[in-house]
């Protein structure tokens, strides 16, 4: 008789962002009329920009003529995106990653669940809490992280470091050595970031410890402040500490376009093991590449008329991270989160526990977030709102928490 890998077992019965779809499918499918406000996951609204439209269009015509048709991808991903990437992203900034460090692939989800798998499994993961989901669950998923306790809420095997108001939503260095380390700044889920001299602490103590960071700045483009870094591999050493993971998704708006990318500099070494090669192993074996299409919508993110088009995208979801922002402080409520990332995290009110707090939203003022708890134990007791919605929906639905 088979057997199943009974790490799955071990896993809540689905996945966040599931959960909640089938909550709010649930609660439309028996109010038909009411008119839902969906703020809950990261999705974005707004439609993919005039310059990836026209490179998208364009290369569909190329696939159509037999004489410009593309089959496989490079594994690793095309070359004019890489270079793209290596230009815009790293050395624009001042930082040595070469075009050959990224792996290009259909989203950083993807990659922040299977990187895991390049690790052994007695390696001790450290996670922030509350925390986006997948790099947990993946490690469940891998047999990496024990016993799950009900009452905490915590695994046994991982290390949590807690992000809560008294330390701004910025994690500590953990008590115990960990040997991954994942870190996301801007964060998801509390919107809080860390500056470029505590993200430097990180790498230090990474490198110190002989432990790797895994880096994921889906956020990126959402950061203001100066003093914010947009790259792990801003800070000294980086290279032979830390993978970043990169998405399309936030800046351009590729959620359902899907790609994203990886970093992962040839220094970053495990004895004479380069952790780059066993993920170009990987992706040989197991991925066959972002499709040419889309690869090239990617590349036209990086065109002047993309950039500014993409600007543009940013400031109007943060326009409305800046209403969802006034509009909870005005009702009353404690935020924080917002200014550097399109997430505002709020304090759930009146003692309420944060799935009190959704079910409590969707039915009185039909308005979808996320609960905080399912991030972690930390995130119980507060609430997302993501700024990913529609201009009118979102001062909408702020209208109707107001008159709650
Ligand atoms: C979220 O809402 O946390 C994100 O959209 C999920 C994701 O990017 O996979």
């Amino acid at each position: 008789m088979f057997k199943v890998n009974d790490n799955y077992l071990k896993l809540k019965g689905s996945y966040l962002f599931s959960a909640i779809a089938k909550k709010v499918a649930a609660y439309q499918a028996e109010n038909p009329d009411r008119s839902i406000i969906r703020l809950g996951i990261g999705d974005v609204t707004q439609p993919l920009a005039p310059a990836i439209i026209e490179a998208l269009h364009k290369a569909v015509d190329e696939m159509a003529d037999a004489a410009t048709f593309h089959g496989y991808a490079p594994d690793l991903g095309y070359e004019f995106l890489r270079s793209a990437i290596a230009k815009n992203d790293y050395a624009d900034r001042g930082c040595d990653i070469a075009a050959d460090e990224i792996f290009v692939s259909d989203g950083a989800k993807c990659d922040s669940g299977n990187i895991q798998e390049i690790f052994s499994t007695d390696c001790k993961i450290a996670v922030c809490d509350p925390v986006y989901p997948v790099y947990v669950d993946t490690n469940v998923m891998a047999g990496r992280t024990g016993v799950f306790d009900e009452k905490t809420e915590m695994w046994s095997d991982v290390i949590y470091m807690p992000c809560t108001a008294e330390n701004n939503f910025a994690p500590e260095l953990p008590g115990q050595t960990p040997d991954l380390i994942y870190l996301c700044f801007p964060n998801n889920p509390t919107g809080s970031t860390i500056t470029k001299d505590q993200l430097q602490v990180w790498v230090d103590y990474a490198n110190k410890a002989g432990a790797v960071i895994i880096y994921d700045a889906a956020y990126e483009a959402y950061i203001s402040e100066d003093n914010v870094p947009h790259t792990i591999f801003e800070c000294e050493g980086a290279r032979t500490c830390a993978i970043e993971l990169k998405s399309f998704s936030k800046n351009a708006g590729f959620t359902g376009t899907r790609l994203g990318y990886t970093v992962i500099p040839k220094d970053l070494k495990c004895g004479d093991v380069m952790l780059h090669s066993l993920w170009a192993r990987r992706h040989g074996t197991k991925y066959n590449g972002a499709p040419y299409i889309v690869q090239k919508a990617g590349e036209a993110v990086y065109s002047d008329a993309g950039k500014q088009q993409l600007k543009g995208q940013v400031a109007y979801y943060m326009n409305n991270a800046k209403t969802i922002m006034t509009g909870l402080k005005e009702a009353g409520y404690t935020v924080s989160g917002g200014v550097n990332a399109p997430y505002i995290w709020l304090k759930t009110p009146e003692k309420m526990n944060s799935w009190e707090f959704f079910d409590y939203l969707l039915k009185e003022a039909n308005v979808v977030g996320t609960p905080g708890s399912g991030f972690g134990p930390s995130g119980e007791g507060y609430f997302r709102l993501t700024a990913f919605g529609s201009y009118e929906n979102t001062v909408a639905a702020l209208e109707r928490i107001k008159a709650l």
